[in-house]
């Protein structure tokens, strides 16, 4: 669902991702930018907005001991930042893989999830443009602008300095006009602008802020451009996670619609950022998307589904209340009906598994019926098993399929059986002891004791 905006003539640009914090806030195990938005984590979500500038490198700095974090953002080399010491060190501690670099340099924090290829692009023209500017900075116009640092701005609309809302005078703290903390570089001239930060300010840190100030000194123009406080809204603790998430569902959801989908009830409808939906889809109320779904066209989705890692093919009908589980592979056609489960199993067009049955580590062969209460059994505690169901086949109500097993092709298998032979194509299996009728018994049977009863004393 992201598009590439990027100016043809460009000069070659290199991403740094600020990754390198803690997140203390977030009172967790976890580094802060490994933690979710959408299924997938927050950093990665900044790395896909990066990579769709098509940059030459992207480097994400990282604290030490975070090597989940690099793992996460592989191929994508990291550097560690020892100490932080504050955002313009750790740009520094990437300077070694982009010192020399005669491109643009965008610096982007790790916990931005929502920011856009498109604004990204927006500053990097911006730092194109006329005047040349040595720094450009996405500002924003926050309802509360709390402690953001706040933008100074010249007579001219240039940018003149960025105070931290700790250094910040009355009349600067005044200023809505806030810094969103992404900010575009000309590479040729950033690291002259480090090497003359300092740390004498309120917290003591080496502010990349700071370099504003710094460029102005040395007579270079710095720019602002402005984006809606919405898109940059940065996340420090579980609080402000769960409002990126909305956020993001909010997208989502507009996208899956302007794709070509019907959300019966847009905001009961929960999306992956990786969520593929065909055209003329129905998605009824209360359906969630794990990761990894692709959903083919006409397939309707009725209300409390749970899909995750799963394929559906054209014209399917899902749920209600199914629970598609990873390697579900469902064919066209197919019905998958209520407390329905299916896992690492393939569907083959037209089959029905309508009601109350558990499907997995199988196949089902075009157009076999899978009655109410089907099992199949595939696990004995130690290993998994496969169950083989042919086209065509009907497997009554309540059956156990004891793994591994096969049932050819249009065999029928009768209610209530547990099957742990195979089954060749076109036979009848039953597996129940013998059912024995007693003509009228029931009848004389109650005769008998309604006279027992009535002869009982009081
Ligand atoms: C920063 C900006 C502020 C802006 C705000 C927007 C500075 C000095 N201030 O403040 O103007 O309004 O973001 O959200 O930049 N990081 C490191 N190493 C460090 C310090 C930080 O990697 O030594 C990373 C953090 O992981 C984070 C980002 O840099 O991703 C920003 O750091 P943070 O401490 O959140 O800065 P703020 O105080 O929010
Ligand atoms: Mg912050």
């Amino acid at each position: 669902m992201t598009s590439t905006h990027h100016t043809q003539t460009r000069r070659p640009l290199a991403c740094i991702i600020l990754a390198a914090g803690k997140g203390t806030r977030m009172k967790s195990d976890l580094p802060k930018v490994l933690h979710k938005v959408a299924g997938r984590s927050m950093v990665g979500h900044v790395v896909a907005a990066a990579s769709a500038l098509e940059p030459e490198r992207i480097t994400v700095v990282v604290g030490p001991g975070m090597e989940d974090v690099a793992a996460e953002v592989a191929p994508h080399a990291t550097v560690v930042q020892e100490r932080q010491l504050g955002t313009a060190d750790a740009v520094m501690a990437a300077r070694p893989l982009v010192e020399g670099f005669e491109g643009d340099v965008l610096v982007v924090y790790g916990d931005t999830p929502l920011v856009t290829p498109a604004t990204l692009s927006r500053m990097i023209e911006a730092r194109n443009a006329s005047g040349d500017p040595a720094v450009v900075v996405l500002g924003m116009r926050p309802d509360d602008p709390g402690a953001y640092g706040r933008l100074i701005q010249g007579a001219d609309g240039g940018l003149d300095a960025i105070v931290e809302y700790l250094d910040a005078t009355e009349p600067q703290r005044a200023v809505t006009l806030c810094n969103a903390g992404l900010m575009a570089f000309d590479g040729r001239r950033l690291f002259a602008l480090l090497d003359a930060i300092g740390n004498d300010n309120a917290k003591g840190e080496f502010y990349l802020t700071d370099a504003v100030a710094v460029a102005r000194a040395a007579g270079h123009a710095c720019r602002v451009v402005e984006a809606s406080a919405e898109e940059v809204v940065g996340v420090n603790s579980r609080a402000e996670l769960a409002a990126v998430e909305r956020l993001m569902q909010g997208r989502l959801r507009s996208a899956a619609m302007a794709g070509g989908a019907t959300l019966a009830d847009p905001e009961t409808v929960y999306f992956s950022h990786d969520t593929r939906l065909g055209r003329d889809v129905t998605v009824g109320q209360n359906v969630v998307f794990g990761p990894g779904v692709e959903i083919g066209d006409r397939v309707e989705i009725r209300p409390f589904c749970h899909l995750e890692e799963v394929r559906v093919a054209d014209g399917a009908l899902i749920g209600p209340y199914a629970r598609l589980r990873p390697g579900a592979d469902i064919g066209p056609d197919v019905h998958i009906g209520n407390f329905v489960e299916v896992k690492n199993a393939r569907i083959d067009k037209g089959a029905k598994v309508n009601h109350l049955t558990y499907i997995g580590d199988a196949s089902v062969g075009a157009k076999a019926n899978i009655g109410a209460g089907t099992i199949t059994c595939n696990y004995d505690g130690f290993f998994k098993s496969r169950t083989e169901i042919g086209a065509g086949a009907f497997i009554g109500s309540n059956s156990a399929l004891v793994a591994p097993v096969t049932i050819g092709a249009g065999a029928i298998v009768g209610a209530g059986s547990v099957i742990t032979r195979d089954v060749p194509a076109d036979a009848l299996t039953v597996e129940r002891s013998k059912q024995s009728v007693h003509e009228g018994w029931a009848a004389g049977f109650r005769t008998r004791r309604a006279a027992e009863k009535a002869a009982k004393p009081k």
